[in-house]
């Protein structure tokens, strides 16, 4: 699942089942929560197996049951924009665990401060948790995608957002995105505006936790709009990311009783899939093949049914999507490009996991190999 995709089956949990976080599960979000911490100064923690925080009545109003798990959203007191910053990293964590099939729900009066069992250094304050764990009766991102396309109550475009007629478009899938966003006592207090080329956002109605909201709301708009950056404070400004775009296959054939892959290792260092920039008006299938053939010598039969898209920023400014279709050959005689690739091999999939560098890719390895399974291997 990508984050435009748990941004739209997002909603409040308060209800969360009896089965504890797995160890799989809280490695994720360990490594998540590390990333994030490192590059915000940020200090938030995942607290497990905790329930005291929201077992007072008092506290807690009654609204949330069997809240074992939360992350405490902590930072330095000095930092001007640190509730800001827990907002913009915090829905980071938030979508994260919507994409592991979590329920998750942001809390910042309806729980014990006393109780939680967060680590606060010199200076460092507790601005609100995040609940998070896993929920009863699991319903599939697809039904959780129509009940909340029909039962979300939110603010109009028109609203949230001002100077949308000479906006481009990813302005406005910017502003859908933020219609998305959670507010505390959903009063999506955030105006974005498109004025001249300039596009801002800043605190139109004065409430709690307003500042919180404001991180939140860029980090939809971020999503939505597809890549930018954003300057902290109210008003904010967003500087769209220039947009990249790249195609190519995991190629795979049957060896044996299984199967095997290709891996191409670009330059000397990564170990990764064939795949190359789009040129002029080629289709997603027209760069795959061509950049296939030219980087490996083989001609494919490509499997579009398989599609998986890789999002990251290269550099500052820039958001690149690399496409990967599943590909096996057909011809051609196999040799690496000279100037791009340094070698190609084949490897099982237990050799190539450890191989692939970098974490997404490795993603589309797995996703690889659950469909080779289910679509050619089934019994
Ligand atoms: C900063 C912030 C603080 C919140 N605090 C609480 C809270 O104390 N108790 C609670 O039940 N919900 C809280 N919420 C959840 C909101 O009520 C919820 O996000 C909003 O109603 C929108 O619903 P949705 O998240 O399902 O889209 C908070 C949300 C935010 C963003």
């Amino acid at each position: 699942m990508t984050n435009e995709e748990a941004i739209l089956v997002r909603v409040s949990s308060r209800k969360y089942a009896d089965r504890p976080l797995q160890e799989g599960e809280i490695t994720l979000l360990e490594k998540g929560i590390e990333h994030l911490n490192a590059e915000s100064g940020l200090h938030m923690q995942l607290i497990c197996r905790e329930p005291e925080a929201f077992s007072s009545l008092r506290r807690s109003y009654g609204m949330f049951s069997g809240v074992k798990n939360y992350i405490a959203m902590v930072g330095s007191g000095k930092d001007p924009d640190l509730m800001e910053k827990c907002g913009y990293y915090g829905e980071q964590l938030v979508l994260l665990a919507t994409t592991m099939g979590l329920g998750t729900c942001w809390v910042a009066a309806t729980f014990d401060r006393e109780k939680c069992r967060c680590i606060l250094y010199d200076g460092e304050v507790l601005c609100c948790v995040i609940a998070l764990g896993p929920i009863p009766e699991q319903r599939g991102a697809r039904e959780k995608l129509i009940r909340s396309a029909i039962h979300h109550k939110t603010k109009a475009l028109s609203q949230l957002a001002r100077g949308m007629a000479g906006a481009p478009d990813w302005f406005t899938a910017g502003v859908a995105a933020v219609q998305r966003a959670p507010s505390a006592m959903n009063r999506q207090p955030i105006q974005f505006r498109f004025e001249g080329d300039a596009v801002t956002a800043e605190i139109a109605e004065a409430g709690d936790y307003t500042s919180i909201d404001l991180g939140i709301a860029k980090y939809h708009f971020e999503i939505g709009a597809h890549g930018g950056v954003w300057t902290w404070g109210s008003p904010g400004t967003f500087e769209k990311a220039l947009e990249e775009k790249s195609c190519g296959a995991v190629i795979w054939k049957p060896e044996g009783d299984g199967h095997i892959y290709l891996l191409a290792q670009h330059g000397t260092h990564h170990w990764s899939f064939p795949k190359g920039h789009v040129e002029g008006p080629e289709t997603e299938l027209e760069t795959a093949a061509r950049e296939i053939q030219e980087e490996t010598g083989l001609t494919v039969e490509i499997d579009s049914n398989f599609r998986e898209v890789v999002t990251y920023y290269p550099k500052p400014g820039v958001i690149k999507d690399v496409v990967f279709f599943l590909a096996t050959p057909t011809g051609g005689t196999e040799h690496a490009q000279e100037s791009e690739i340094n070698q190609l091999k084949w490897y099982t999939f237990e050799d190539a996991y450890p191989l692939v560098t970098f974490a997404t890719d490795v993603e589309v390895l797995q996703a690889a190999e659950d469909y080779i399974k289910a679509h050619h291997e089934s019994a």
